[in-house]
């Protein structure tokens, strides 16, 4: 039986153990030290732009310490990318604040800038008051058009939150992406393009904006002898064991970047004479994509094997997803889904050992943000029926795409 293909796993090939050795043998194993500074200033050094960076305990911290650093609070709206995980969004619950979800352009997937435009003036007409962020994402990996994005924002002088969690070491226009907005958000959970077991990091603009996300992710914490605390903080930072995971990995990002693109060309080769499917490719040369993980659409009109039965019973295991939890239910169906022939070629893929997952499902039609106002033109909800993701990561060899192109053949029907 072939060994499972997954999605994204992470791959220690760099010199992790050494940095986690210097960690246990210098009783470093706390949330601050010698490789949080160290990774902080690798990470610092691929920006490249002038920023700086504060390794933190996932990406879903530094979205919520973005939007704190924001000024984001009770009643407060946000503009958010609607295609995304729910990551972008949750943490603008989190401070009682509304997430205003905009949809995607048709050749990137992500955040529209003319709808972004329109919804900004609307939510202004609507409230008399205006959002305090804007969060677009860069969805597997390919860049948001951040120079309109970047134009939108200035025009009503609201700060970008770049959602870069999927997209470390992609670039728009040869730039990395996180480091064109106020704050960018990185991620290097176990699936990411580098991983640190879990961790992320905010890319800032400057010292002073470092050291204010700093104080809020170690309890904000005021200077005296005792613990006086004026704000609220969190216990956010990242331990100095996971960092040294972190700093080995940094040692072959540019390998991890490079070996994605390249599964991503291969998939684009052997998929390009399957009539009814469709691999999602970068708009222009400006959009340099990390390509995380390999996307493709299926036509409504393919016929995939089993797709009669695609929907006939409840799922009981996790798809995709690092801890595999999920919440029983009932029923099979919600009135949002993919198409039955994505449902089934997943099925088929996954019992031919590839995992395989819908894309991310819009926020705007998760039952949980029903509330939630919504700039809507029919894009991420029409890629969500029909999309897919396959696998990319650093263990995904050539034989291995061979593989999975030949088992989506196989699973067309005559
Ligand atoms: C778009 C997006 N934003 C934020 C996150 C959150 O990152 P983390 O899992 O490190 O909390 C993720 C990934 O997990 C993501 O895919």
């Amino acid at each position: 039986m072939r060994n499972r293909i997954y999605l994204c796993l992470a791959h220690m090939s760099g010199n992790e153990m050494q940095y986690i050795k210097e960690a246990f043998d210098t009783n470093w194993v706390v949330p601050l030290g010698p490789n949080v500074n160290g990774f902080e200033e690798d990470l610092k050094g691929f920006a490249g732009a002038d920023r700086e960076v504060v390794a933190l305990a996932s990406g879903t911290s530094a979205v919520h310490l973005a939007l704190i650093a924001c000024g984001v609070g009770p009643g407060d709206e946000v503009m958010v990318q609607s295609f995304t995980f729910c990551a972008s969004s949750h943490p603008v619950r989190y401070l009682g604040a509304t997430p205003v979800f905009v949809d995607s352009e048709p050749d990137s997937w992500n955040m529209d800038p003319d709808l972004l435009d329109k919804a900004i003036a609307d939510r202004i007409a609507v409230t008399g008051r205006k959002p305090k962020a804007i969060i677009p994402v860069a969805l597997y990996g390919m860049p948001y058009r951040i120079d309109r994005i970047m134009e939108i924002a200035a025009k009503y002088d609201i700060p970008v939150i770049e959602d870069a969690a999927e997209g470390f070491g992609s670039r728009w226009e040869g730039r990395v992406l996180g480091t064109f907005g106020k704050f960018g958000v990185l991620s290097f959970n176990g699936n990411k393009m580098i991983t640190t077991s879990g961790g992320g990091a905010l890319v800032c603009e400057d010292k002073a904006a470092k050291d204010k996300i700093l104080w809020y992710a170690t309890q904000a914490r005021e200077g005296y002898p005792y613990y006086q605390h004026e704000a609220i903080g969190y216990n956010y930072r990242l331990s100095n064991v996971c960092a040294g995971i972190g700093r080995g990995q940094m040692t072959v990002l540019d390998e991890h970047i490079a070996h994605h693109k390249h599964v991503q060309a291969l998939y684009e080769e052997l998929l390009a004479d399957i009539p009814g499917i469709k691999v999602h490719k970068a708009p222009d040369a400006r959009f340099d994509s990390n390509f995380w993980l390999c996307t493709i659409t299926l036509d409504p009109g393919l016929k995939v094997k089993g797709q009669e039965n695609a929907y006939a019973s409840a799922v009981t295991k996790a798809i995709g997803g690092a801890a595999g939890v999920i919440h029983a239910t009932g029923s099979a169906h919600t009135d949002c889904e993919p198409n039955a022939n994505v449902e089934a070629m997943r099925a088929f893929l996954d019992a031919a050992q590839v995992e395989a997952r819908p894309v991310w499902k819009p926020m705007h039609k998760q039952p949980v943000y029903k509330e939630s106002p919504a700039y809507v033109n029919g894009v991420s909800e029409g890629i969500f029926k029909v999309g897919m993701c396959l696998p990319a990561g650093p263990l995904v060899t050539d034989d291995d795409i061979r593989y999975i192109v030949s088992t989506i053949k196989s699973a067309i029907a005559d």
